[in-house]
């Protein structure tokens, strides 16, 4: 099965199983934007309290907001939105099609990645354990000739990008013939600029009324707050507003499931530091974030950074944390030096004095700002497409899994009698009553038992518990555990640290506090 397979089975099981429904999917849906279901919801909002507890309780000097999404439009041209928040843009005259010009140097790139590891794994394959693969990648003829020609390519991307040059864009797909996927063609249009932001008016006259921006950031709600936080919360530098919200960008290349959406939610985190000490806190919260990434156990080999080649306006330094998505390394999440770039560009479009008085300096100075920018969607994403499991069990059976960390799972624990009658089910409901106060919990009596196991996998619940005619009379129950489907034989009593030993985010965050 390729990884395109997985991914459309992934995609099929989300909307089976109420993860995720494409929007308004009675009218056929709308380009690029979701619904969340019953068990979506639950696993984005543990995903949200694993982000917001880590910042807010693992740091003493991290608190968070909740700014409005519309914001005075100034806003927007002080940030530099209005001008520079655009995508270069490139139509196919015979397919009609328009896409993003960088996507399509990107993918190219990409390809050439694609060929030199096929060459590294057709090699590794030949020589078997004698195989020296970083003497390969040095000497082999045709991996010199590909990374020549991507080295080349991405040279001239970097600079196209860094010198806003769209001509220079273009020449890259001419030269290096990148065709359109459906057309097959090269009849590009010259590459444009096309700005990301939505508007809309506020007002109730077409007189009086004004453009509005749909916030595409959250972070500009942090900035204009910066002060009236430092001053009532009586913070010192360095100190961090952390904020979860709704952000919308009218992306072009919209694709890849929840990967890129319209309407998408953001988790952001500025730390206000001193000028000048801003790399040293860049640092920290690169290994910071990574290690939030890891301690879910999905795999340490799925994560790497990427860092920035063409840096955004705002930023003197910028790195991506990418998570390997069945359609390759793809960024999760942005970690950015944005500098003092939106604090004195507000200064100066509100004509206000924003500056921090530093008591241990004591002098005044527009505070430097370490961003850390994660989409819970994408989040989301790479969490379902590391947990999404197929497997072939003994006796020729097979099931779908999704193995979830059990502290994001939807469900913690399933509560099923094993018949419907003998006093079973009035014995499962008293067990559900107990744990329900702590633990998101369901009750299952329909089916045979191995229907509701293969159910409870389908949606990550990670403990099942059965009730039997014995638990009548010894008080214990079976506990199915999902990965291993290893059953054990535990008194009711023991049930609920059981369940806690591997549902409660302390444990995460004491795994957090260790790596960094
Ligand atoms: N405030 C900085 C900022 O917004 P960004 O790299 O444009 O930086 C940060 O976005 C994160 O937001 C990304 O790493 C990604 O996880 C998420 N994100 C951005 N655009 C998105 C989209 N169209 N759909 C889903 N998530 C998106």
């Amino acid at each position: 099965m390729t990884q395109e397979d997985v991914f459309k089975k992934l995609v099929a099981h989300c909307k089976e199983y109420g993860f995720v429904f494409p929007s308004s999917e009675i009218y056929d849906g709308l380009g690029a934007v979701y619904d969340y279901g019953q068990n979506g919801v639950e696993l984005k909002n543990n995903i949200k309290r694993y982000w917001w507890d880590s910042m807010t309780m693992l740091h003493e000097n991290v608190v968070g907001i909740d700014a409005a999404i519309f914001m005075h439009p100034t806003t927007w041209k002080a940030s530099g939105h209005v001008d520079a928040f655009n995508d270069p843009l490139i139509d196919n005259r015979d397919s009609k099609k328009r896409y993003r010009a960088d996507v399509l140097i990107e993918d190219l790139m990409a390809k050439y990645d694609e060929k030199i590891e096929k060459e590294v794994q057709k090699a590794a394959k030949r020589f078997g354990d004698s195989f020296d693969e970083a003497m390969f990648r040095q000497t082999n003829p045709r991996v010199l000739e590909h990374q020549a020609k991507r080295d080349e390519i991405h040279a001239r991307y970097a600079k196209a990008m860094n010198e806003n040059d769209l001509p220079g864009l273009k020449a890259i797909i001419m030269d290096y013939d990148v065709v359109d996927p459906i057309s097959g063609t090269k009849n590009w249009t010259d590459v444009r600029q096309f700005n990301l932001m939505f508007s809309t008016e506020m007002g109730s006259t077409a007189d009086g009324a004004m453009k509005i921006y749909l916030r595409p950031e959250t972070a500009q709600g942090i900035f204009v707050n910066y002060l009236n936080v430092q001053k009532t919360g009586r913070m010192k530098i360095p100190f961090g507003i952390a904020q979860i919200g709704k952000a919308f960008r009218n992306e072009i290349v919209a694709r890849q499931f929840i990967f890129r959406m319209r309407e998408f939610e953001q988790m952001e985190m500025q730390f206000f530091v001193r000028p000048g000490d801003e790399m040293k806190w860049f640092a920290y919260w690169k290994e910071h974030r990574l290690a939030w990434h890891k301690a879910l156990g999905l795999g340490d080999h799925k994560y790497r950074f990427h860092d920035h080649d063409k840096l955004a306006h705002y930023a003197n330094a910028a790195t991506d944390i990418e998570f390997e998505m069945p359609f390759g390394f793809k960024e999760v999440e942005g970690i950015h030096s944005r500098t003092d770039f939106d604090l004195s560009s507000h200064e100066k479009y509100s004509g206000k004095n924003i500056k921090y008085f530093d008591p241990e300096l004591n002098q005044s100075y527009t505070p430097y700002v370490i961003e850390t920018s994660i989409g819970v969607d994408r989040m989301f994403l790479s969490i379902m497409s590391a947990a999404y499991c197929e497997e072939q069990l003994e006796g020729g059976d097979s099931r779908v899994v999704l193995k979830l960390p059990p502290v994001l799972a939807p469900v913690k624990a399933a509560i099923l009698p094993l018949v419907k009658k003998d006093g079973l089910p009035e014995k499962a409901r008293e067990i559900m009553d107990a744990l329900k106060f702590d633990f998101r919990c369901v009750y299952d009596e329909k089916d045979s038992i191995g229907k509701r196991y293969r159910r409870q996998d389908a949606v990550g619940t990670p403990f099942c518990i059965t009730v039997d005619h014995d638990t009548l009379t010894d008080g214990c129950v079976t506990i199915r555990h999902r990965d291993t489907m290893q059953q054990e034989r535990v008194s009711i009593e023991a049930l609920h640290d059981l369940i806690d030993q591997e549902v409660n985010m302390k444990n995460l965050f004491k795994k957090i506090m260790g790596q960094v």
